[in-house]
């Protein structure tokens, strides 16, 4: 969604503020505009469309300011349009803002200001920050203090940054909404994460919600909520450049559905005890007594909660998946000894958020799931569990659904470990050496896959089902969402029982079935028999040795493994499949329409 970058440094700031604003854009935007500082007043330029068109605009500028915001729309209040686009000013051209985020209360501050007479031109609750601010120093104030003022009148979410006509300071704010401060020898980024500027800098500073900064190209000034000067940590991130590029790929997604073997290999490490088949987690959190478990997440992480809840239940831990939207309508109150576990890559998605909230304020023990070191939902958790799959770019998530489930496998055994449950999950020596065996099995996949191949010969049907049980059914959902999100086709994921339970209406000779069967599936061939006799062609996705082979039309391979891997190695084999037919169909694989990477609104 919405992304921030802001820069003061003592070259041309143009250059950083669109490098920052392409890193953003696989947040997902339909609008784009940055603004500068120049001796002579504010110049901004936006417009809705790509950052491409943006920087069109901008190429044949011979700009010098040293300081400048820039900002990537995802529409909320208002369409995508030149004038909703921000940078947004204030009517004299003053004052510049971005915004991420949403201003709760800016109906009864518009209102205010324009019985003031100050004048508004777009839809956005944006608008009000820069006419707020002017108010505030055709009152007197100096910037800061006018920025501080206007602070303290916004209710709502928000990631803030502004520059000032006249004034050297980019003044920014977080309440809600994440916003990092690059830190190099010669200036200073702000931004909505830290690819934005990683090209620049690696050293960072994670601000705190209720933070106001004032940077400087020689400092940085952080005031807290109970306006205290403070210094926060200064810290190195160890994610490297290249890992925001797409190398050699023609997409992100392929990139990263590549790199898996990568980034599973990071996931595991350290964390797996080969010699004493234990999981070490170093988790800060008593997990004993543990009476049930939600793991709560939203589209591809839900799905990855509920093959982390298989797991947990094959492990006699109660354990439950919820999509985050619906936890508190169909939760009630978490029970004593609840273990709340966010499943969240960003760490930002609001509904995961809200959910995680909850359930602390009700004296849950929270851990966060997630790929983002300090994002939101690390630091509001009791605990994070990092994934460490790297940056993923990528709209569709792919890697980060590998690593997620992966983790939760992790988390299992150990909840199961310490709370001494009866069974574990079945030949956990096993599934703990195929775990670690996991990184090389992905590479032999990526090399052998005949998904390519299977694309063709589906492409231009009328939907695609997936259908699995137990761990295949979450692989099967998984595989059905990517489809659907980098196709446009219509696919759907069910428990493979279920089919005959009404969606066995829609099965017809132009509606492919993609069974996976990497368990010991009986009932799984049943269900696709069923589906073969009405003529849907049928793809197993399975080991080659499972005898739904002998039943299927076409066969995805993946290598006979402990259960939970060969499910992980299915979902692989289905995300190639979702690649290959969205490259023939040539879509925007990358940045599916309409979907935004973090969605930071509920
Ligand atoms: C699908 C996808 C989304 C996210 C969902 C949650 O490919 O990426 O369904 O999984 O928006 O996002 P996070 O994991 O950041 O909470």
């Amino acid at each position: 969604m919405c992304g921030i970058i802001a820069h003061v440094g003592t070259d041309r700031a143009l250059g950083p503020l669109v490098t920052g604003l392409e890193k953003l854009e696989y947040r997902g935007y339909d609008s784009a505009g940055v603004a500068v500082k120049n001796g002579n007043g504010l110049d901004v330029w936006k417009c809705s469309g790509q950052v491409s068109e943006l920087k069109d605009t901008i190429d044949t500028v011979e700009s010098s300011a040293t300081l400048g915001i820039g900002h990537t729309r995802w529409s909320t209040h208002g369409p995508p349009s030149d004038e909703n686009a921000h940078p947004h000013t204030d009517e004299s051209d003053r004052v510049a803002v971005v915004h991420n985020g949403i201003i709760e209360n800016y109906e009864s501050i518009k209102q205010i200001l324009l019985s003031e007479g100050y004048e508004f031109t777009s839809d956005t609750d944006t608008e009000v920050i820069p006419n707020l601010i002017a108010y505030y120093l055709d009152r007197g104030n100096e910037p800061l203090a006018a920025f501080k003022h206007t602070v303290a009148d916004l209710e709502g979410s928000y990631a803030i940054a502004v520059v000032v006509d006249g004034n050297d300071s980019i003044f920014a704010a977080r309440q809600g909404s994440p916003l990092v401060l690059g830190v190099e020898q010669d200036g200073y980024y702000l931004a909505s994460d830290v690819p934005a500027f990683l090209d620049y800098t690696d050293t960072v500073v994670y601000l705190e919600d209720g933070d106001t900064v004032e940077v400087r190209t020689d400092g940085v000034d952080i005031v807290d909520e109970n306006d205290e000067h403070v210094q926060r940590e200064v810290q190195q991130v160890d994610w490297q450049p290249d890992e925001t590029g797409k190398g050699q790929y023609d997409h992100f997604m392929l990139k990263e559905i590549h790199t898996q073997p990568t980034s599973l290999q990071k996931t595991i490490e350290g964390r797996i005890d080969a010699d004493e088949h234990v999981t070490d987690l170093d988790v800060d959190l008593d997990l004993t007594d543990i009476d049930t478990v939600h793991l709560v997440g939203c589209g591809t992480s839900y799905h990855a909660a509920l093959f982390g809840s298989s797991i947990l239940n094959r492990c006699d831990v109660s354990a439950r998946a919820i999509r985050a939207s619906e936890y508190d309508v169909n939760t009630g109150t978490p029970p004593e000894n609840t273990l709340f576990v966010a499943v969240t890559q960003s760490g930002e998605t609001a509904d995961t958020l809200q959910a995680l909230r909850q359930a602390s304020d009700v004296g849950a023990s929270t851990l966060a799931v997630t790929n983002v070191v300090q994002s939101t939902a690390a630091r509001e958790a009791d605990e994070p569990l990092y994934i460490r799959a790297g940056p993923e770019i990528g709209v569709a998530a792919t890697k980060t659904f590998s690593s997620q489930a992966v983790m939760l496998t992790m988390l299992s055994q150990h909840i199961a470990r310490v709370n001494e449950t009866a069974s574990r999950v079945n030949n956990v020596g096993q599934l703990l050496s195929d775990l670690r065996a996991l990184p090389s099995a992905v590479d032999r996949i990526l090399k052998s896959s005949d998904a390519g191949d299977l694309a063709q010969e589906h492409l231009d049907k009328n939907a695609y089902f997936f259908i699995g049980r137990g761990l295949g059914c979450s692989v099967a959902k998984e595989g059905a969402l990517k489809f659907k999100e980098i196709t446009y086709e219509h696919a759907e994921g069910f428990a493979s029982g279920e089919l005959k339970h009404g969606p066995l209406a829609l099965v017809t000779e132009r509606t492919p079935v993609f069974a996976v069967c990497a368990d010991d599936c009986e009932k799984t061939v049943t269900n696709a028999k069923e589906a073969q006799t009405r003529g849907a062609p049928i793809v197993a996705v399975s080991p080659p040795s499972h005898k739904i082979v002998d039943t299927a039309d076409a066969h995805l391979s993946v290598p006979d493994m402990h259960p939970v891997c060969s499910n992980l190695l299915a979902n692989v084999q289905l995300q190639l499949l979702s690649y290959y037919c969205a490259t023939e169909l040539d879509r925007a694989i990358d940045k599916p329409r309409n979907l935004a990477k973090s969605v930071t609104v509920e």
